[in-house]
């Protein structure tokens, strides 16, 4: 079987979010759980590492365009541990980021048209062609008409993997005919109130449908979370698949990360005080390693429940505990971390920008407990790697974060983290207060965090998945 799976960002190449970390591991996994002969395909940005490339393999690739044909050049890697190709078409991507730009339908609707050129250009058709994100909504379209015209897709099938139904990739109508989207059937697959909507077209068009949780499959089908389709996703519910997704164990694994102070597992879990020390060096906070340390890594968007955690920040702060946040995105939340900091700067450790990989590894290792207090989750990523690193989840119960975070249950010593399920700031706090009255306690504690890194939230589970998705798929 083989199977392209096209996507805006992989990580180790470029990342802004949950998406990198999946695009870069599923390929891997799908290769060594089921021997899929899985390939990435992605752009090449200004931001990727180019020590990551072997070489190129392709200088003159014509992509037919705007109605003329434009030629690019295509890198090949091998850093995921599967087959990756790189489209280096400078015109759209060499730029300092990889979204934020008025014209990034173009961009990544000339990304789907020049990945499709490749795949051709590599012989053997693609058995299935896995799109993720409104990014791939383009090519999803693409290859539904085109199927029927051109012999090499005939057979091919799509599968549109939705990590985030609240990014659509909206755009003017007037350059759907300019991007060559001239049929009727296509333009009205992307037209929703007046707009273009990448995610829609490829939603309405893609053979088959999946999402990052088994509960988020379902909040998306309701008025409530459906963004304007969950119409959509509910005429099209037998087609609609929720797959969880896996943690890559070779990079977020506490008994071998490099970019820790010291390792440990679940067995001895004291190399996680070094972890702690480093973590308030860095922060230059002062050592005082029982005191517990309450930690967020995320965009700073809405999603991620920034208002909650405004509004509980000085309560967190009352019970003593160190306050330690990453992120990067809207201003009012990065003015109020950086307000929080200058308030109390000897309990609240700020950093406020994309850090990459070491820090954000270095957090998960040195923190006690991790807020998630997320509006809606379609999966994430960082409560199920704070379980591995003993960070014990304090999450709100919804889309992911509902299926894997376990509320811990003292009688019976099962569960995984704490868990509330209204969105509000006292709801947040009394998950807080309950996970900080068990952190006083170390056997009680002992147990949650165990019961966390023991949990297996390995890719093996959710590759297998893809597969019985993509077999299903070949057979229509
Ligand atoms: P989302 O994709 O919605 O942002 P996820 O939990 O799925 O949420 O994944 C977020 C990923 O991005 C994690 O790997 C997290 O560590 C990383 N991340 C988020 N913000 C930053 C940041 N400012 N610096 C470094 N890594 C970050
Ligand atoms: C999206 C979601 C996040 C998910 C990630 C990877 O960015 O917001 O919940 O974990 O994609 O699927």
């Amino acid at each position: 079987m083989r199977v392209a799976i096209l996507t805006s960002e992989a990580v180790p190449f470029a990342k802004t979010g949950g998406l990198g970390d999946v695009a870069g591991a599923l390929p891997k996994a799908l290769r060594a759980a089921a021997d899929v002969d899985a390939s990435l395909v992605l752009p090449l940005y200004e931001k990727t590492d180019r020590a990551l490339l072997r070489g190129q393999i392709i200088d003159n690739l014509e992509v037919e365009w705007g109605g003329h044909r434009h030629l690019v050049g295509v890198w090949y890697s091998e850093a995921t541990g599967a087959p990756s190709f790189l489209i280096d078409a400078p015109r759209y991507f060499a730029r300092p980021e990889i979204y934020g730009y008025s014209d990034d339908h173009q961009r990544f609707a000339f990304f789907s048209r020049a990945a499709l050129e490749l795949l051709k250009r590599q012989g053997s058709p693609p058995d299935v062609v896995h799109g993720n994100d409104w990014q791939s909504g383009f090519a999803m379209a693409e290859l539904h008409s085109r199927r029927g015209i051109d012999p090499f897709y005939a057979r091919t099938r799509t599968l549109l993997s939705v990590h985030n139904l609240a990014y659509q990739g909206a755009f003017d109508p007037a350059d759907l005919a300019r991007m060559g989207f001239t049929r009727r059937e296509t333009r009205d697959a992307f037209t929703q109130d007046g707009a273009a909507v990448a995610l829609k077209a490829g939603l309405m068009l893609a053979d088959a449908l999946s999402t990052v949780s088994r509960r988020y499959a379902e909040e998306i089908q309701t008025r409530e979370q459906g963004y304007g389709l969950d119409w959509l996703l509910r005429m099209r519910r037998d087609r609609l698949v929720g797959i969880t997704n896996g943690v890559d164990y070779e990079v977020w694994n506490p008994a071998t990360d490099p970019h820790i102070a010291a390792h440990f597992g679940a067995d001895d879990l004291s190399g996680k005080r070094e972890c702690k020390r480093d973590l308030l060096r860095r922060f230059h906070l002062p050592e005082e390693l029982d005191r517990p340390v309450v930690a967020i890594i995320s965009r700073l968007v809405a999603q991620k429940g920034y208002d909650l955690i405004r509004q509980a920040a000085g309560k967190i702060l009352e019970t003593g505990a160190f306050f330690v946040a990453l992120g990067a995105g809207a201003k009012e939340y990065e003015d109020f971390l950086q307000s929080l900091h200058d308030h109390a700067p000897q309990r609240v450790g700020v950093y406020i920008g994309y850090a990459g990989e070491p820090l954000a590894h270095r957090i998960e290792a040195g923190a006690d407990v991790f807020l998630m207090p997320s509006q809606y989750e379609p999966c994430g990523l960082n409560q199920m790697y704070s379980m591995r690193y003993g960070t014990v989840p304090v999450v709100r119960a919804t889309g992911g974060l509902d299926d894997t975070v376990e509320n811990f249950d003292r009688a019976k010593g099962s569960g995984n983290g704490f868990k509330f399920a209204r969105y509000a700031a006292d709801a947040l706090l009394g998950s807080v207060y309950e996970a900080l009255y068990c952190y006083a306690e170390p056997d009680v504690w002992l147990r949650i965090q165990r019961n966390g890194m023991r949990a297996d939230n390995s890719w093996a589970a959710a590759a297998r998945r893809y597969v019985e998705v993509y077999n299903a798929v070949m057979r229509m």
